[in-house]
């Protein structure tokens, strides 16, 4: 027996089977089990994926007893202090940080594709005033598919990267046309003149004809501090490995449906409040405890087993340890405290949240740290963003790693489609 094999054992029959461990550059082998049903006519069986790699991939790299976040090999607090998010987005899709040339001709690109077809603008516009922004979000970037249906031959490498770009370049605009949509209010076309997270601001504040609401003070209508904040939400969202829409987008790529189709299904899957959908649901807590004096009330209730309820914007299933991106968010919301006027009562309530939970044993046998969702519904409420915008912002950051995701399978020898097997127990 080889020491890269691993043995099983079926102590029913005593037969051993030798199965190749595969080395990882960073983090934990794998035991190629892809002939373990052909060997031992068995299937293995791991509900939710806790053991299981579904794939191989260069791009992003988590240590999560560590509580450690890279990206191309480069750590999350490193790309969220001296980085832009469109320079994140061009090292995720090309592998290395644009240069000064690379990253102007990004930019202007991203901003001549920022406008919709009117068509899909029409569409968009038909949805019922109030409907969810991730609902018309999702439909929306569906619908893409069907203006680009050109994106089907994965073997042209610079159509695919094209592709991703487009997507990239038109996600804020369908998010903020969902939103103004949502509210029955005139959708704002981009702003040319503005980088990509000033626009997309721009799109969700402005008055029809483009006008900008002055402060008292005549500040200026979106300030950079507010522009550096939601910078830095977008690269702490960009990408996350092989998360629950990261894999649905994967599982519907490996169909071979339309990059587009992958990415909807992939918002559909980032809605829950497991999810993405952590965010609002935070906010929506905070305001339910209302006071300090009912946290120790809410505490007790997630304690509960007999009781379903959660603290929003605790836990992970990967980090049994502080996650990174909250790390870097709370000293975001520290500087920001006074220059946002960032709500000291909902931040008043999620400290006391933080400090019980930091301390009672409940949550650190469970390694129950707070998660990026706890703070960024406080920094999104400060930057004047209404609650149901927070899953799209999380959207907004996401879909470069959902394409990159894809590229990285379709180019791979891995490409195959996604069909796991089940454990019958019906009649
Ligand atoms: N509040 C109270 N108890 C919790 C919580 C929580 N937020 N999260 C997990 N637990 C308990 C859970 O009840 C279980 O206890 P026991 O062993 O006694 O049954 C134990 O911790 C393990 O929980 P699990 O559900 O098996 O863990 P998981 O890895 O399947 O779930 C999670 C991970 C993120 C879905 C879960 O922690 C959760 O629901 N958190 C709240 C929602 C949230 O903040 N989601 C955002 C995640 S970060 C953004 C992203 O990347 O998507």
């Amino acid at each position: 027996m080889s020491k890269n094999t691993f043995t099983f054992i079926n102590n029913r029959t005593g037969k051993k089977y030798d199965f190749d461990i595969l080395d990882a550059t960073r983090g934990p082998s794998v035991v190629d089990i892809s002939t373990f049903y052909k060997k031992t006519g068995m299937f293995t069986f791991d509900v939710g994926f806790t053991s299981t790699a579904s794939c191989s991939s260069e791009i992003t790299f988590i240590d999560g007893e560590k509580g450690e976040l890279r990206y191309r090999g480069l750590t999350i607090e490193e790309l969220a202090q001296n980085h832009s998010y469109l320079e994140v987005c061009y090292m995720l899709l090309n592998g290395k940080l644009p240069n000064a040339d690379e990253l102007l001709g990004f930019d202007l690109e991203l901003r001549h594709r920022s406008f919709l077809d009117e068509d899909l603008k029409k569409l968009i516009d038909s949805f019922p005033d109030r409907a969810h922004p991730m609902a018309i979000l999702s439909s929306g970037v569906s619908a893409l598919s069907s203006f680009h249906f050109e994106h089907l031959d994965i073997e042209d490498k610079e159509e695919n990267q094209e592709m991703a770009r487009r997507i990239i370049a038109k996600i804020p605009t369908i998010a903020a046309f969902s939103f103004r949509k949502s509210l029955g209010i005139p959708m704002i076309y981009p702003d040319i003149d503005r980088s990509f997270t000033e626009n997309f601001l721009y799109m969700l504040r402005a008055y029809p004809g483009g006008k900008m609401k002055r402060t008292k003070e005549g500040s200026r209508e979106i300030r950079d501090i507010e522009i550096k904040a939601l910078d830095t939400i977008f690269t702490l969202h960009a990408d996350h490995e092989q998360n629950a829409s990261t894999t649905t987008v994967r599982n519907v790529a490996s169909t071979g449906a339309h990059p587009y189709a992958a990415i909807s299904s992939g918002i559909s899957a980032l809605w829950g409040r497991a999810h993405g959908g952590a965010n609002e649901s935070v906010i929506a807590q905070l305001e339910m405890i209302g006071e300090v004096k009912n946290v120790d009330k809410f505490i007790e209730k997630a304690k509960d087993p007999n009781d379903n309820f959660r603290l929003m914007g605790f836990g992970h299933r990967v980090y049994k340890n502080f996650d990174p991106r909250a790390k870097v968010l709370k000293s975001l919301q520290d500087q920001l405290k006074d220059e946002l006027n960032l709500d000291s009562k909902l931040m008043e309530i999620a400290t006391k949240i933080e400090e019980i939970a930091l301390k009672d044993e409940y949550f650190i046998s469970r390694n129950l740290y707070p998660n990026i969702d706890f703070y960024s519904g406080v920094i999104l409420t400060a930057l004047r963003i209404d609650r149901p915008m927070f899953t799209p912002i999380f959207v907004i950051g996401r879909t470069v790693g959902w394409i990159t995701q894809l590229m990285e399978l379709q180019g791979s020898k891995e490409f195959k489609i996604a069909r796991p097997r089940q454990l019958y127990i019906g009649k």
